[in-house]
């Protein structure tokens, strides 16, 4: 047995005029789940304690909580010390039960044809990453286009995707999910992070009805005229300067040993829109023993034209992009874009004849020279297709702390990804505005990020300066080096 001390969210509409918190200490088993702890809190301290659960095994998805701001199976998730337990961020009826009814009650259901069909192996393989949902709704309370649109959240669009599939159902899957909000979903991928069940509804289902959608004719006008970019340009963003591949040569050597020789993808918004940034990279890279290569006929990596649906000519890019690397015997490819980097991580095929490297992941990895620390306070921005998308969460922070004074803020996508910038600028802009409330509340001097679409967009919506890591580390490299004299 041990003892565990937790503070739970409470309210009762019937007596309380607001939430409150409530802790308390009790003893269970060691190995306990956090329902095993509701259960101990209900049974001996306070039997008023409001929860709901059903199965106990993780099947039934009723006992859905928030656990330290993380949704979470309670009969599933191990319980600790000091741990916060607060209802799904949806409408609570009392305690720890929210209101699942609207959300589920406008879910799809199967509208069989007259004629009955049987499904055939393919279909059913084709259905099965989509059919084992237990609408828990964690994926919708942590959905930040719910938030700020009238999108019926990701476990709809997961419906949608898989009567789509289904061979005996009749709806126009396609045009529902368009009404229901397919388009504002920002691919932050958070929905498939929360999922007890780990189904993948950004990869399979978001972008897999959008795809649907562009045959039909539904994509945006922003977005053809982004993928008639592409077509035309090879590049996403339109220039307004001169580019990061027109001010760099074929290969940047490092100032002392080689440590790393690495090819270096750009991407479009460093390229076109931000290339003095991919350069405060480059002389970070320099003072840091990586030799970089730099195939100039690089093209979009074809992030935002899959992000929307637009896959015709997908192919043509990524074999266009493997060969200029292959072709210079690369056999590390560094990304300095969130977005791009997951992309070629995990869309390019799994035989592509390289491996991809965030720039996080590799400055950590060979270790940085020590840069002078700068009396700043910076919050840190994750950018969801880097922490949710590459896994990468601890290299920026690890990075940031030798530069900077770090104070964290909750990670939330700031809306610019998945197209919504371009097509939908009202709900990006929201979302911006919650990121800058956030920014605020950290009393943080500057925000720092790793990607060119956050690092726009969140620059959009806040007066706080928005850096990217690389920049504040050259920074602090520049201050060392005033520091001890040198220009
Ligand atoms: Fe059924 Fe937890 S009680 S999933």
């Amino acid at each position: 047995m041990k003892e565990l001390t937790v503070t739970i969210k409470r309210f009762d509409p019937d007596t309380d005029k607001e939430p409150y918190f409530k802790t308390c200490t009790v003893k269970v088993n060691d190995g306990a789940r956090v329902l095993n702890v509701l259960h101990a809190i209900h049974d001996t301290i306070d039997p008023t304690l409001s929860y709901r659960y059903s199965c106990a095994s993780g099947q039934c998805g009723s006992c859905a909580v928030l656990v330290n701001g993380e949704p979470v199976l309670a009969c599933m998730h191990e319980a600790t010390d000091n741990m916060t337990v607060e209802p799904l961020n949806l409408p609570v009826k009392k305690d720890l039960i929210t209101d699942l009814v609207p959300r589920l009650s406008e879910m799809a259901h199967l509208m069989p044809k007259d004629k009955p069909v049987v499904p055939a192996k393919e279909d059913i393989d084709a259905i099965k990453p989509l059919r084992d949902c237990i609408e828990c709704l964690a994926c919708v309370s942590v959905c930040p286009a719910v938030d700020v649109t009238k999108f019926l959240g990701p476990t709809a669009m997961r419906q949608e995707m898989r009567l789509a599939l289904d061979p005996r159902d009749s709806g126009d899957r396609i045009a529902d999910a368009v009404r229901d909000g397919l388009f504002t979903c920002t691919t932050c991928q958070d929905c498939w992070k929360v999922c007890p069940k780990d189904i993948e509804i950004p990869r399979k289902a978001i972008e897999k009805l959008r795809s649907l959608a562009n045959k039909r004719g539904f994509t945006f006008p922003r977005h053809l005229e982004v993928a008639a970019m592409v077509k035309a340009t090879g590049r996403s963003v339109s220039r307004d300067k001169p580019t990061f591949l027109e001010q760099v040569g074929d290969v940047i050597e490092p100032y002392g040993p080689v440590k790393a020789t690495v090819g270096f993808f750009v991407g479009c918004m460093y390229n076109n829109r931000l290339p003095q940034t991919a350069l405060d990279a480059m002389e970070v890279l320099k003072r840091n023993g990586i030799r970089v290569v730099i195939p100039h006929d690089q093209v979009c990596c074809g992030s935002p034209l899959i992000g929307t649906g637009q896959i015709s000519f997908i192919d043509e890019l990524k074999k266009k992009n493997i060969e200029v690397f292959r072709s210079q015997g690369i056999d590390t490819v560094l990304t300095m874009c969130a977005g791009c980097g997951t992309r070629l991580k995990n869309d390019y095929p799994e035989d592509k004849p390289f491996t991809v490297i965030d720039i996080n992941e590799l400055l950590t990895k060979y270790g940085i020279e020590p840069p002078a620390k700068l009396p700043i306070k910076a919050t840190y921005h994750d950018p969801c297709h880097l922490l949710r998308g590459q896994g990468v969460k601890d290299e920026p922070r690890e990075l940031i702390r030798q530069v900077v004074d770090l104070v964290e803020m909750p990670s939330y996508c700031c809306g610019s990804g998945g197209g919504v910038k371009s097509g939908i600028p009202d709900e990006a802009a929201a979302l911006a505005k919650k990121r800058d409330a956030e920014i605020k509340k950290t009393g943080a001097d500057i925000v720092i990020s790793s990607c060119p679409f956050c690092e726009f967009h969140i620059a959009s919506g806040t007066d706080k300066p928005v850096k990217n890591i690389t920049t504040v580390l050259l920074e602090g490299y520049r201050e060392k080096d005033r520091k001890e004299g040198k220009k």
